[in-house]
């Protein structure tokens, strides 16, 4: 019987030592010591040993159980150690690998030009103003000395929404960033000199038009501007932008109703070569001239105090060109292999690449 106690003894140790995990050395304590286990077993049966062996039976299966309930403390304790040495292993993170590049967003060539233009300008002591996209058509057409049944309206295909505004007036989409003059002029008193650019709408779509496309408006009043301002601020202007010091510029009579006189400007390009600066071809680049005096008085400005010149600049026009951007379609299309050829990268900023002292 003492054999056979040493023998199960040294074979549940031998059990608990082989344990992979801790549902299997907990089988191994039931086995053993649980309520039907077979040391239980023997120590139940106690009573039935004759008394003089009683006493040493007794201690050896205590000593048994000792033995036995430490080891498999031992165990556990090893094998809780293991499993976390695992999970240790397993969650390790390399904190020396570097992150994966993050997706970047470029900025749109739209936005860039506007940037560069807002930089050339802001140089100049110019300030940025704003109007909304949904004009009526007195800031449209009418304050611009533009009248009803007047050819310009037909000829900016306008698209007028339905409704009328709070005081009766027509609403349509801008078809140019001028009424933000007359909302400048409105809302405070000269000396004024801002650009506005934004979005503008006229019912146009080919490759060289977008139904949707970008102006950026120049206003500047002031008590003794004249036509040499003007000159002076566009030349600078345009050889600022594409950052060409002898850029030819040319003013070319024209008409529009809200500027007398009214010039066209172009700039010297080669036609055939798409460069910019030389080859003796023109191109035409934006509309400008002297704040007619009807456009002022409808402002409620004394055109005899004051006078100004104003200009209006397509903004794809001069991105295309800088860029040597060919197509107008693909600057909406969204399409994602066009915008990473074209995008500029955040963090350069706009002022310091354009040639502007
Ligand atoms: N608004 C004119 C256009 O869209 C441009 C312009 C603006 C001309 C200001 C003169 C002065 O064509």
């Amino acid at each position: 019987m003492t054999d056979d106690l040493a023998s199960f003894e040294a074979e549940t140790l031998a059990r608990i030592g082989a344990a992979g995990d801790l549902a299997a050395l907990d089988a191994v304590r039931v086995a053993a010591l649980g309520k039907n286990g077979a040391l239980t077993a023997l120590m139940k049966g106690l009573g039935a040993v004759a008394p003089e062996e009683r006493k040493a039976r007794g201690a050896a299966l205590n000593a048994a159980k000792d033995a036995l309930t430490q080891a498999i403390e031992a165990r556990r304790a090893a094998l809780a150690d293991a499993a976390l040495d695992q999970r240790l292993a397993a969650e390790r993170i390399d904190v020396t690998l570097p992150p994966r590049p993050e997706a970047q967003g470029l900025v749109h060539v739209i936005s860039r030009t506007v940037e560069e233009i807002v930089a050339v300008f802001g140089a100049m002591g110019f300030t940025v103003a704003e109007g909304p996209d949904i004009e009526d058509d007195w800031k449209n057409f009418g304050a611009l000395n533009i009248p009803e049944h007047h050819p310009a309206r037909q000829d900016h295909d306008t698209f007028y929404l339905p409704g009328r505004t709070a005081d009766g007036r027509e609403k349509v989409l801008r078809t140019h960033t001028s009424p933000v003059q007359i909302r400048t002029m409105t809302g405070g008193p000269p000396p004024i000199r801002v650009i506005a650019p934004g979005r503008t709408y006229r019912a146009d779509h080919d490759a060289t038009h977008s139904p949707m496309f970008h102006q950026v408006e120049g206003l500047a009043i002031d008590r003794h501007i004249t036509l040499g301002h003007l000159k002076g601020c566009l030349v600078d202007f345009l050889r600022a932008f594409f950052g060409i010091a002898h850029l030819p510029v040319r003013f070319r009579s024209s008409y529009f109703p809200f500027t007398e006189p009214s010039m066209e400007v172009d700039i010297g390009w080669n036609r055939r070569t798409g460069e910019l600066g030389s080859g003796g071809d023109w191109l035409e680049i934006l509309g400008s001239g002297m704040v007619h005096p009807k456009v002022l008085l409808n402002c409620g400005i004394d055109h005899t105090e004051w006078q100004g010149f104003a200009f209006g600049m397509g903004i794809e026009r001069v991105a295309m060109l800088k860029h040597g951007l060919t197509d107008l379609r693909p600057f909406y299309d969204s399409d994602i292999r066009w915008l990473r050829a074209t995008g500029f990268r955040p963090e350069d900023v706009a002022s310091t690449a354009t040639g502007i002292a």
